[in-house]
């Protein structure tokens, strides 16, 4: 196939992270001869407020984990047709985040997904493997074709992420916290530049890449990395958030008091189960680990698909 390759890259970021990152892969896609792209910023109806207040923040998760998204500017979205769809999302509660969300329910953004091969790209803080399950269903009902999925996350301790990333959430202070101790909420600028690897594969095939080709271009390239104590971590928070978040929005909408009383009794039990069943799990993990040794390599294959973990052709 000749003629110039038409890719969209949509995404929203809030602190201007995974635009850094967006752009970071689109720089050698940009510079090459014969690809065009299209940048679409996701943009909220109502801007989401930065730092977030904290029962918003709270409040947020029944409607993210249920799909339930506050709508975006849908008039923003093009009307054209695209060879390629960079789709950049970030983790909120597990779950894409509301924008992302909006984008994969909307009729627009259906129509540009239909048919189409997408690149995911996810920035966040390291939870994104029930996300990403999330996404591959919206996907595969629209009819999209997922090619590679690509995750940067930050890559400090989970231990002081946990504290570093809401108190940046919530504060808009990104650290580094208590003198230097918990390193600055964030993936670093040094992956985010790195990321620029990616573009330059998936410049190189897709001028002359068939258009119902289904294989990944960004194999070899370290795209995803799977740690694999949060797996099921993971799974049962996720199951947590549906049951809670469902029961919450039986109570009334975001906001409404009796919905409030039950969240804040659900934020205690959800650190308690934090810190106590995912430090537990992962003890009883390490001590199992011979014996679930190929369990686990399987899950792991599964959750790096498409693009896969190996590092073995960098650069
Ligand atoms: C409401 C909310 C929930 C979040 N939940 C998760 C999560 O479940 N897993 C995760 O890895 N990161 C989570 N994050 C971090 C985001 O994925 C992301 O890294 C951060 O919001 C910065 O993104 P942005 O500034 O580019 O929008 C959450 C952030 C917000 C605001």
């Amino acid at each position: 196939m000749t003629g110039v390759k038409r890719v969209l890259a949509v995404g929203y970021s809030q602190t201007g992270q995974l635009t850094q990152l967006l752009n970071s892969v689109l720089g050698p896609l940009q510079a090459a001869e014969g690809i065009e792209v299209t940048t679409v910023p996701l943009t909220p109806l109502k801007e989401e407020p930065f730092p977030w207040p904290f029962w918003y923040f709270f409040d947020t998760f029944p409607e993210s984990v249920h799909l339930d998204p506050r709508p975006i500017d849908e008039s923003v979205l093009p009307e054209g047709d695209f060879d390629l769809v960079i789709f950049a999302y970030q983790v909120w509660f597990l779950s894409p985040s509301m924008p992302a969300t909006a984008f994969l329910k909307s009729a627009r953004g259906r129509r540009l997904l239909a048919g189409k091969p997408v690149v995911t790209l996810i920035g966040c803080r390291n939870m994104w493997l029930m996300a990403q399950e999330t996404m591959k269903r919206e996907l595969e009902a629209i009819g999209a074709r997922l090619v590679d999925n690509i995750v940067l996350t930050d890559s400090a301790h989970s231990a002081f992420t946990f504290v570093s990333t809401p108190a940046w959430m919530l504060t808009g202070n990104r650290g580094p916290f208590l003198g230097g101790l918990i390193p600055a909420a964030g993936i670093s600028a040094d992956d985010i530049a790195q990321a620029e690897r990616f573009g330059r594969a998936i410049a190189q095939q897709l001028p002359t890449r068939s258009p119902d080709d289904d294989s990944p271009m960004c194999t070899g390239l370290g795209a995803v990395k799977i740690n694999e104590r949060l797996i099921a971590s993971e799974r049962f928070a996720h199951r947590s958030f549906r049951l809670w978040g469902a029961l919450l929005r039986r109570l009334g909408r975001p906001g409404a008091p009796q919905r409030r009383i039950v969240l804040g009794l659900y934020v205690v039990f959800l650190v308690t189960m934090i810190l106590t069943v995912i430090p537990i799990s992962a003890v009883i993990k390490r001590l199992i680990a011979p014996f679930t040794r190929e369990r686990v390599m399987r899950q792991r294959a599964y959750f790096a698909a498409p693009s896969g973990e190996s590092a073995e052709l960098k650069d």
